[in-house]
């Protein structure tokens, strides 16, 4: 059973007293009367109360000096004052310092009930609202980003540090490498987590939408406009705005945006008056700006602009040591929320997810977790479980020695070096140039494979035929 409410009532007139806190009681409320506003303030220090009744003219400490303590040290308490005639202007004041409603003297029975049931209904939706955003902070903060490797600490200091100011951040980072989690907890860990959080794909909205949806724009502007409509910009006012895909933006708009940035205002389509904006800007993207910058494709006072604090995020292949802890968060992710026993990844299968290159990054692998927890039968996921791009491809047939292998006077190091420069070549040429595939066939990752590439002194061939684009 919910808890009753609790209410104080403030009457120094003892018969008003009891005839209001009688008719409260019989409404069910948790009703505490007392007579004047010194003993009120005691019991408020006491125990919580979710409503403050109070007459406006007590002796000693009056109602409004009552209510200015109440709008400083219990501002979820709702509070409604009881007034005479003489008094109503006061009440205003009262509503204007923070009380909820007033109720003028004599009491009529029914709209009391309803005043205060509406107070404590405003309290609880009030209240309602908090804990969301309570919840929204926790799901945002740290605690659902995964991440131990190194790169992602660091990541994860650096937004530790910038949380807390309002300079614009530029997240870079491949598809699906967390930029827009790293957005979001950048917001619910800064002092505008209460204040809204107004994401902007600039990709998905087609071009000509896009300005009136940042900007808004009055009523009448263009021939559809039969209303004003706020943007984006407006509604993020007091907390941040996320414009992703940033790179994806026709000049004219970066020119608008760069505006904006700057001065902080900007007019709505169609209008004169100029609007200001308290928001701090979060910008992404999956492009390599800089070079957009060089190609002339994205304006570089823009590019300045954003790049305050860039955060780059790095590709899942260069954080191996993540695979594991991110498999296993969204094996039991997906499986509590499918009410299915705990699946777990057999270490061949674990050990062929950290062989695979991963160009979805961390999205590809929670789609991977997805399936497997629908898909896979028994409880201990198996490399046979796992789709075909996954399987080990044949080893390399190794080339026969030549007869004076190895030759005269070579030593060790130089057999073996001569050995893994044929190793590299032959599977380089096997995977058509293609960099992640010879790495797989050897069973490197990347990264490691452009190393010894590059120690090999081995480059691809001048005379390569391009490839077709996908294999890029
Ligand atoms: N470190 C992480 N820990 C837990 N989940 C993660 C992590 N990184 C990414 N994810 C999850 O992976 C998915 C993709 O992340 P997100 O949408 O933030 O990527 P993105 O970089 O914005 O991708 P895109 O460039 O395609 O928009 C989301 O479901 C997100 O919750
Ligand atoms: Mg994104």
């Amino acid at each position: 059973m919910a808890t009753r409410s609790a209410i104080l009532l403030v009457e120094d007139d003892p018969s008003q007293r009891e005839s209001l806190a009688g008719i409260l009681r019989q409404e069910g409320y948790e009703v505490e009367a007392v007579a004047d506003g010194e003993t009120g303030l005691a019991r408020l220090r006491e125990s919580p109360f979710d409503l403050v009744l109070t007459d406006l003219i007590l002796p000693g400490l009056s109602g409004m000096d009552l209510l200015s303590h109440l709008v400083r040290h219990w501002p979820e308490t709702k509070c409604i004052i009881l007034t005479g005639f003489a008094t109503v202007k006061n009440s205003v004041a009262a509503m204007r310092l923070g009380a909820y409603d007033y109720l003028q003297k004599p009491v009529d029975r029914q709209e009391l009930t309803l005043l205060v049931r509406r107070a404590l209904e405003h309290r609880r939706l009030q209240q309602e609202n908090l804990r969301l955003k309570k919840q929204l902070c926790r799901r945002f903060g740290f605690a659902n980003i995964i991440g131990a490797s190194e790169p992602m600490q660091q990541v994860f200091e650096l937004v530790r540090k910038v949380a807390d100011s309002d300079s614009t951040v530029l997240i870079l980072g491949e598809s699906g490498t967390g930029k827009e989690l790293i957005a979001r907890a950048l917001h619910y860990n800064s002092p505008r987590r209460h204040g809204p959080l107004i994401p902007v794909n600039c990709a998905a909205i087609p071009e000509e939408l896009l300005e009136s949806e940042l900007f808004g724009h009055e009523r009448g502007a263009f021939t559809h406009a039969v209303r004003t409509r706020i943007g984006r910009f407006e509604q993020a006012n007091g907390g941040t705005i996320f414009l992703d895909e940033i790179a994806d933006m026709s000049p004219t708009l970066q020119v608008k945006i760069l505006r904006v940035l700057q001065d902080r205002a900007f007019e709505r389509i169609g209008g004169v008056k100029t609007i200001r904006v308290d928001i701090r800007v979060i910008a992404a993207t999956n492009r390599d700006l800089e070079a957009l910058v060089t190609a002339g494709q994205f304006r570089e006072d823009l590019f300045y602009r954003l790049n305050v604090i860039p955060v780059k995020i790095p590709p899942l292949r260069q954080r191996t040591a993540d695979i594991p802890l991110l498999a296993a968060h969204f094996l039991s992710e997906f499986c509590r929320r499918r009410k299915q026993p705990l699946k777990r990844l057999s270490p061949e299968a674990l050990e062929l997810l950290l062989r695979y290159p991963w160009p979805g990054n961390v999205r590809e692998l929670e789609n991977l977790m997805e399936r497997l927890v629908i898909l896979c039968e028994g409880d201990i996921i198996r490399p046979g479980d796992l789709p075909e791009r996954f399987q080990p491809l044949p080893p390399v047939h190794l080339p026969e020695p030549p007869p004076d292998f190895p030759p005269e006077g070579l030593s060790l190091t130089e057999a073996v070096q001569d050995f893994e420069r044929r190793l590299i070549l032959k599977a380089l040429e096997k995977s058509r140039w293609v960099k992640s595939k010879a790495a797989q066939l050897l069973h490197l990752n990347r990264t490691t494979l452009i190393e010894k590439m590059k120690k090999q002194k081995i480059a691809a061939p001048p005379d390569l035929p391009p490839l077709p684009k996908q294999f890029t």
